[in-house]
């Protein structure tokens, strides 16, 4: 194949270099269209649009592959745990053990919040939604670490590293404490003789002479949640955190818009609203069929399935659905959700209807029956998401900072509104 495209516009031909990526994905180079032809692209919702060079998280949508930094999600889910996952992602390594042990140390060290942060919830209304509570606390993180989000970007690098710890760490504290002043319960402080995933149920759910000791098999399905969850290329919320980092805003600030971005939804919010579609369905008797019928008349969105990208399977989903019949087994529950959730995984993966949409499950559909397995509460669906990507947002602040090359992100439009015309007086209008 040429190195460059040709584009004929009129009698104006122009060449634009190829980009080949190194699992050989190929874009045009439009970067001088605008200047040599006066013509912008168009591509509402970015399906055909690369913003950025990466070398974080590569997925392949027809193949049903999704690897960080090169390794395939399947042997990270089978070997690895997310705190090793989130230094893979964000650094582009595995850790040696002196790295790891480091790593795990700044994280264990970070637990704690400053303890006016902690009154700040105090100052938000009883029913507040925990998105709104998360982003609100962690873009606050600034306040108390003036020197990670100073805004020169050649300090906040600097800090980084310390930066990421704080971060990685303090999501949890501030979800589980948000969660204790939504229930009226006292805090539970970190005890940081359990691991990453443990001391957060712990945070959450100790009570007073009862302290929460998450089985292996919950702590591991938490675990592997927050795993897979890590990172993935230009998503919504992961193309915002870059959007707002691209003009010099410090890490806080970036990830804090992602948590906004991710509650949409058609995004993050799909955990939530695969659990509330499953619930409505086991109240009307339905095994699901009915429910089925609705979607395909065209009534009903089938949450938890479809993606922009995979368009055979989510890798994510089918681990995780081995995780749900792991965890239910180890539970003994008998929700019948999950024989809900099993009915419409198969009619998406045999039904026409389903198969000419593409719409296999995705990460959220199974997500939310673990979570709900564990006890999570289901307005805490989509932190627990962002708990788990803020590896990725992390990562893709990092990438885009240390580029020299960067530019504050600034898309076009194409104009559709009023042409010139005059102001007239109130009393001159129609
Ligand atoms: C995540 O980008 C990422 O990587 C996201 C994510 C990540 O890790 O960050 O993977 C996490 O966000 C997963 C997606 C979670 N969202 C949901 O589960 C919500 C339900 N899914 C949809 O809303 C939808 O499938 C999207 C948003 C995921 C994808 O939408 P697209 O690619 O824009 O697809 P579309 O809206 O153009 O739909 C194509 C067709 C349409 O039918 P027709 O009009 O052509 O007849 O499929 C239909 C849609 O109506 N369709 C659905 C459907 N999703 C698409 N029909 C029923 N149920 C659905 N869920």
């Amino acid at each position: 194949m040429d190195n460059s495209a040709s584009l004929r516009i009129g009698d104006n031909e122009i060449e634009l270099p190829l980009i080949v990526g190194s699992e050989d994905e190929h874009a045009v180079d439009t970067r001088t269209l605008r200047a040599r032809s006066g013509f912008v692209t168009f591509d509402e919702g970015y399906g055909n649009t690369g913003s950025c060079l990466s070398k974080i998280t590569f997925v392949d949508g027809e193949k049903g592959i999704l690897r960080y930094c090169g390794y395939p999600i399947e042997q990270l889910a089978e070997k690895s745990n997310f705190l090793e996952v989130a230094f893979l992602t964000i650094y582009g390594e595995l850790p040696d053990q002196d790295k790891a042990d480091n790593f795990r140390e700044k994280v264990l060290r970070s637990t704690n919040l400053h303890v006016s942060m902690e009154r700040h919830f105090e100052g938000f209304p009883g029913n507040s939604h925990p998105m709104a509570v998360l982003s609100a606390m962690l873009n606050s993180l600034g306040c108390y670490y003036p020197d990670m989000a100073s805004n020169n970007r050649q300090q906040d690098l600097e800090h980084f590293d310390n930066a990421a710890a704080v971060l990685i760490s303090k999501v949890r504290t501030i979800a589980a404490m948000s969660y204790r002043t939504k229930m009226g319960l006292p805090f539970n402080y970190p005890d940081n003789e359990l691991g990453y995933s443990g001391n957060f149920l712990h945070m959450m759910f100790s009570q007073p002479h009862h302290p929460y000791i998450a089985s292996p098999e919950v702590a591991h399905a938490l675990n592997l949640f927050l795993l897979l969850h890590a990172d993935h290329e230009q998503n919504c919320s992961t193309s915002t955190v870059r959007m707002v980092a691209s003009g010099g805003a410090n890490l806080f600030a970036s990830v804090a818009s992602g948590v906004c971005a991710l509650w949409g939804p058609l995004h993050g919010g799909a955990n939530m609203a695969v659990i509330k579609m499953l619930e409505e369905i086991q109240k009307t008797g339905d095994d699901g069929s009915k429910f089925l019928d609705e979607v395909k008349d065209g009534n009903k969105k089938l949450m938890g399935f479809g993606h922009r990208v995979y368009k055979n399977f989510d890798p994510r989903a089918n681990i995780l659905a081995q995780a749900a019949e792991r965890l239910f087994a180890s539970l003994g529950s008998q929700d019948s959700l999950l024989d809900i959730a099993r009915h419409l995984a198969d009619a998406a993966l045999h039904q026409d209807y389903f198969i000419e949409r593409k719409l296999y499950p995705n990460v959220d559909f199974y997500s939310g029956i673990i979570l709900k397995a564990i006890g999570i509460p289901l307005d805490m669906f989509t932190v627990m998401f962002a708990i788990g990507r803020m590896p990725g947002w992390i990562a893709h602040w990092k990438e885009l900072a240390e580029n020299p090359k960067g530019r504050i992100h600034r898309p076009r439009q194409i104009y559709m509104g009023a042409n010139q015309r005059d102001y007239l007086p109130i009393e001159e209008r129609d």
